[in-house]
């Protein structure tokens, strides 16, 4: 199983986008999926075509009664899981009353570990655990970061996702060394790309200078079939099939695929 996060503080950059396309790329490969939505705004869980509970979350109770030293079984876990009629996965949803999750754990105990500790039973049943964050560090990212092997960084071609990157990475250091120490960054996914505007094409230039090897050469572009797949309640695979937005998500999983598969040889070999 590989656990990856798709993570940025820059809000609207196309995070939980690429959590439900991705996700549904995945299981149209036959690839088993668990996707996580660790966001309050639950937008996930609604793209998902879950009913999104505004007062109670059972992650909720499970992240505050999971301190860390008993195991859980797989039945406690099993009661989060909820199956998706829209992507065909299983979703863990979130709800607006996990905002409620860092004021309440506030005096616990292995306070950034109790996701993983929630994930544990269910690491032989699916091949690939996608969690989307909320667009800050909080306690729930901490959580979503030290239970992954792998963060994606999704960055659209905005001036202030650009500049906001470098901050960014010097917070993944932080969290690598303190929580985590087998995080490692799968790579920065440029969203929402226009190539006939200048600025983006800029801005894609910028990420491939600094970030070289690590930004995806899959970029995903602006598509007007996104925002309306989610209007309809639909993946891009089933609403638009030929929107190029879906074609460069189904490649952009191929490369992820190939590059997690790829780190893990090399881990194995040392
Ligand atoms: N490739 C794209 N083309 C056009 N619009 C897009 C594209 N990707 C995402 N969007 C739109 O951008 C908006 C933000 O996307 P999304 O909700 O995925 O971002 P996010 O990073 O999860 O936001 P938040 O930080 O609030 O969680 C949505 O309205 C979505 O439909
Ligand atoms: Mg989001």
């Amino acid at each position: 199983m590989t656990t990856i996060s798709l993570y940025n503080n820059k809000g609207g950059v196309a995070k939980t986008t690429t959590a439900i396309t991705t996700a549904s790329c995945l299981v149209q490969r036959g690839e088993r999926v668990l996707l996580i939505d660790l966001d309050p705004q639950a937008n996930a869980s609604d793209a998902a075509g879950i009913e999104v509970e505004e007062d109670a979350s059972l992650l909720l109770e499970l992240l505050l009664a999971s301190s860390g030293s008993t195991p859980l079984s797989l039945g406690q876990v099993e009661t989060l899981l909820c199956p998706s009629p829209v992507i065909g996965c299983d979703v863990i949803p979130a709800s607006p009353a996990l905002d409620q999750f860092a004021e309440q754990a506030a005096q616990g105990t292995n306070l950034e570990f109790r996701l993983q500790t929630i994930l544990a039973p269910l690491r032989s049943s699916y091949d690939y655990i996608l969690i989307d964050c909320p667009p800050s560090l909080s306690l729930l990212t901490m959580n979503a970061l030290a239970a992954s092997d792998y963060v994606v960084i999704p960055c659209d071609s905005s001036k202030y996702a650009l500049t906001g990157m470098s901050n960014l990475i010097a917070k993944y250091n932080t969290i690598r060394e303190s929580y985590n120490p087998t995080l490692e960054i799968a790579g920065i996914l440029n969203t929402k790309v226009e190539m006939r505007v200048q600025t983006s094409r800029l801005s894609r230039e910028k990420l491939a200078a600094y970030f070289g090897d690590l930004l995806f050469t899959s970029y995903i572009p602006k598509s007007a079939s996104v925002e309306k797949s989610q209007y309809a309640n639909e993946t891009l695979l089933t609403y638009d099939r030929h929107s190029p937005a879906l074609t460069a998500y189904q490649s952009f999983t191929e490369e992820l695929i190939q590059r997690v598969s790829t780190k893990k040889k090399q881990q194995t070999n040392h």
